[in-house]
């Protein structure tokens, strides 16, 4: 990984080790996830590709704590926090979730809204937070905008300010679901560019869920494809572009080429998925 701005992470490494999960196993038993594995290194930006309904979700879940698993473990640095003996890890400051629709607080102003967990959790005073905040929406592109509501800026920003506020609990890990879904193209393509600007400054574990394979390949050091339900990877994918990459990436020759090998895997899973009737989870 080429570093550019921060220190290479040296948390965050994550072990998804022969992970499953099945739910209500005592009556209909929905396997969403079967033995999987999968080992994401600490500052890694790990990209999880798959159709709606395969378990993708349900992965995320296991390792932010919202859910049990049904055996196997998952271990962030060595230590473990879900396994067959304690099978729901404990959701913590240091896994964060930005979520597929945003949860930010309409009734707060963006920078209220970037400083509110440290300042909750006790970890800075609201002086220091403020300070913390108006520097971190700088970098991200977000100065001016801090004594908005959420409501009065575009959902481009929005988004920035989740992830701003998701970075500001100096997380080990980030994990993001299909975070981008709702937004038209262009806005994701500068969207795509401010999150790897963000990263570049503040490296940390990314655990992206996405069903689009350009945004995958573009941003990930390595991309996932995972199987339709019940999931495990069923081709992992090293993106040999450098980093720090731009939007030029996209229309270079390597980038194509990674198209072409990996879209053959994702239409096939796309279509057994889409045979068997899946829904979104
Ligand atoms: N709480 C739940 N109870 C029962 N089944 C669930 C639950 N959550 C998800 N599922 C099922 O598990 C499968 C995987 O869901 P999910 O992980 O959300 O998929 P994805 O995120 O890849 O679209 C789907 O078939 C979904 O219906
Ligand atoms: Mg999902």
């Amino acid at each position: 990984m080429n570093d550019v701005h921060a220190a290479p992470a040296t948390r965050g490494k994550i072990l998804i080790d022969d992970v499953v999960k099945v739910y209500d196993p005592g009556g209909a038993a929905v396997m969403a996830v079967d033995h999987c594995n999968l080992e994401i290194e600490a500052g890694e930006i790990c990209m999880i590709v798959g159709p709606s309904g395969c378990g993708k979700t349900t992965l995320l879940n296991a390792i932010a704590g919202f859910h049990d698993i049904t055996s196997g473990r998952i271990l962030m640095d060595g230590e473990t926090l879900c396994s067959a003996e304690k099978p729901k890890a404990a959701p913590g400051p240091d896994r964060i979730v930005v979520f597929q629709n945003g949860a930010l607080f309409p009734w707060r102003t963006n920078l209220e809204n970037v400083i509110f967990g440290p300042v909750m959790q006790g970890k800075l005073t609201v002086a220091d937070a403020r300070d913390k905040g108006r520097a971190m929406m700088a970098d991200a592109g977000l100065a001016g905008v801090e004594h908005n509501f959420p409501g009065e800026v575009s959902s481009g920003m929005r988004r920035r300010v989740e992830i701003v506020r998701a970075l500001m609990n100096e997380p080990n890990v980030l994990l993001l679901d299909e975070p981008y879904r709702a937004l038209d193209s262009l806005t994701k393509s500068v969207m795509h560019e401010s999150l790897l600007e963000i990263y570049y400054k503040n490296r940390v574990t990314i655990f992206f869920i996405t069903h689009d394979l350009e945004e995958a390949i573009f941003l990930g050091h390595r991309v996932a494809i995972m199987t339709t339900r019940p999931c495990r990877p069923k081709k992992v994918l090293t993106v040999d572009i450098p980093h720090p990459r731009d939007y030029g990436v996209l229309t270079s020759k390597r980038f194509r080429e990674l198209i072409e090998e990996t879209s053959e895997a994702v239409h096939e899973e796309a279509r057994k998925a889409f045979d068997a009737g899946e829904k979104e989870g």
